[in-house]
């Protein structure tokens, strides 16, 4: 098991730039690389690149596909969480979905939202019942005091990718108590892929205060190896 860096490297700067250069360009091959343009209409769309566009709860757009809906849903039912903290509100769909769901769970549970620019939040003041909205930076952790005392158990999710392991080892000395989960949403894959050698090593750091939940982090492309849950 490594030793804990002082300050990790922000791994969300490695995309495509990442110290372990390993990634090359795929190479396709049922299809040409080059289609031609007088075709355009009947290029395969089949890819696998998540149409995120398309996902919306109630009207708001929630960046959550639905392997990952069904994935939060279970985890919710299992959990019973009387806190919901997500990094990043973007539209603030995920957060209402998150309400709703704990809701129709009947769950005592509040969702918390944080984002350094909450001015894109489109939910309703109507909608607020349950949901909490702070202002906070990831890159600046001394604005994430307001986040001590939550109830427990607590799942934390970092949905801003920004400064990602430095969260994470802020909330595992200052909020997490065991049974509590700390979710890596997207960026593992891209990790794995361009910086593969730091990933494991941060990883390693937190070996003997964080498990990989094996149930969850196989259940969805977001959620893949990256669901964490406090020993
Ligand atoms: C992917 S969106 C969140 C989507 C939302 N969780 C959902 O599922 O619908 C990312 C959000 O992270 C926020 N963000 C980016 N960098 C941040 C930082 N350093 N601190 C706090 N929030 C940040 C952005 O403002 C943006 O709203």
């Amino acid at each position: 098991m490594g030793e804990t860096p002082q300050e990790f490297l922000d791994l969300n700067d490695f995309r495509g730039v990442g110290e372990d250069p390993v990634w090359h360009p795929p190479v396709l091959a049922d299809r040409p690389r080059d289609w031609p343009l007088d075709q355009w209409a009947e290029a395969p769309r089949d890819l696998g690149y998540p149409d995120f566009a398309r996902y919306q709860w109630r009207g708001l757009r929630l960046l959550k596909d639905p392997d990952t809906q069904a994935a939060y849903h279970d985890l919710l039912c299992e959990l019973r969480p009387r806190t919901v903290v997500e990094l990043g509100v973007f539209s603030g769909g995920s957060l209402m979905w998150f309400r709703d769901m704990a809701r129709l769970m009947d769950l005592d549970c509040r969702v918390v939202g944080i984002d350094r620019d909450l001015g894109r939040c489109r939910i309703p003041e109507s909608e607020m019942a349950g949901i909490t909205l702070s202002e906070a930076d990831c890159a600046d952790l001394t604005t994430f005091e307001q986040l001590r005392d939550l109830p427990h158990p607590l799942l934390f999710i970092d949905d801003a990718h920004a400064n990602t392991f430095n969260v994470m080892r802020w909330t595992v000395d200052n909020l997490l108590v065991a049974g509590d989960y700390f979710v890596i949403e997207d960026m593992i894959p891209y990790w794995h892929r361009y910086c593969p050698n730091l990933l494991e090593e941060y990883l390693g750091a937190f070996g003997k205060t964080l498990s990989m939940d094996m149930v969850y982090a196989n259940a969805s492309a977001q959620l893949d190896r990256g669901v964490f849950r406090r020993r």
